[in-house]
């Protein structure tokens, strides 16, 4: 088992983040029984800790609930062969998608500080919405700064950024993987096809990626739909604790 500190999401909290992480056997469950506490105690008293444990491993889900952990979040990958990725076909309403540039970025900002209800962040009910809203506001400004990801796509009515899908590129067992890390739609767009027509844009871009991969949260089935419409399926699932 390890702990290892957040400073990104510490930077954003305000107080020291830690995120646990454990190994693939259980063998590391009681070192989390007696480790956990000496790092809390007395030095990181108020710290933020998190853990994401996949669902088949229920043991340390108990361990950790024992030293004050609470689930927050089933976090769900859903992934498409980029050579079974849905053909883009014309919608009833068409939105331009682009890179995003300039003042672009100061809108999708503005829409991931209001759109989000599921993250692990907004369903913490010791977290409060203000913090859960800045969390996701950073999340797309480091785009901005390109301190991370690869590439911020913007849809855009009238001039005007109504969605953003935010892309990270990978690579794991030979594969070429593009991965939705952020998507957001503003409020008053959703329901008008905005989020559909961000994931088929960026799903129509098959070249150099053998895979596409999501991550979401069990309790937006409004994401869900909308990825197992376009031809994605469920890989992984991860059990998401936070200790506050
Ligand atoms: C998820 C999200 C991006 C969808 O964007 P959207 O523009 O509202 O969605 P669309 O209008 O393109 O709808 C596409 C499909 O999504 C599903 N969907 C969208 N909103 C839904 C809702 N409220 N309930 C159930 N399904 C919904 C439907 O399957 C829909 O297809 P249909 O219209 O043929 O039924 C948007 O709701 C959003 O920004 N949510 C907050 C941010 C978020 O949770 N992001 C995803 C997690 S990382």
């Amino acid at each position: 088992m390890q702990i290892v500190p957040d400073n990104w999401l510490a930077g954003v909290f305000g107080r020291k983040v830690f995120r646990v992480i454990l190994e693939d056997t259980d063998g590391d469950l009681k070192p989390l029984d007696t480790v956990f506490p000496d790092h809390r105690a007395p030095g990181e008293n108020g710290a933020f800790y998190y853990t994401k444990i996949p669902t088949d491993r229920v043991a340390p889900v108990q361990t950790l609930a024992s030293c004050g952990f609470y689930v927050v979040d089933v976090n769900v990958t859903l992934s498409c062969e980029s050579s079974s990725a849905a053909t883009p076909l014309k919608t009833a309403r068409s939105f331009e998608i682009r890179a995003a540039i300039g003042t672009d970025f100061d809108q999708a900002i503005s829409i991931a500080g209001s759109c989000f209800r599921f993250s692990r962040f907004h369903l913490d009910p010791a977290i409060p919405v203000s913090l859960a809203n800045r969390i996701k506001e950073e999340w797309i400004r480091s785009y901005s700064r390109k301190t991370r990801g690869d590439e911020l796509w913007v849809a855009l009515q009238d001039g005007k950024v109504v969605g953003f899908l935010a892309e990270i590129r990978s690579a794991q067992n030979n594969k070429r993987i593009r991965i939705i890390d952020l998507i957001g739609v503003d409020p008053h767009f959703q329901k008008r096809g905005v989020g559909r027509s961000l994931v088929k844009f960026f799903v129509n871009d098959k070249s150099q990626c053998d895979l596409f991969q999501v991550g979401t949260q069990i309790a937006n089935v409004a994401s869900l739909r909308l990825y197992e419409s376009l031809g994605f399926s469920a890989t992984t699932s991860q059990y998401v604790l936070h200790n506050t």
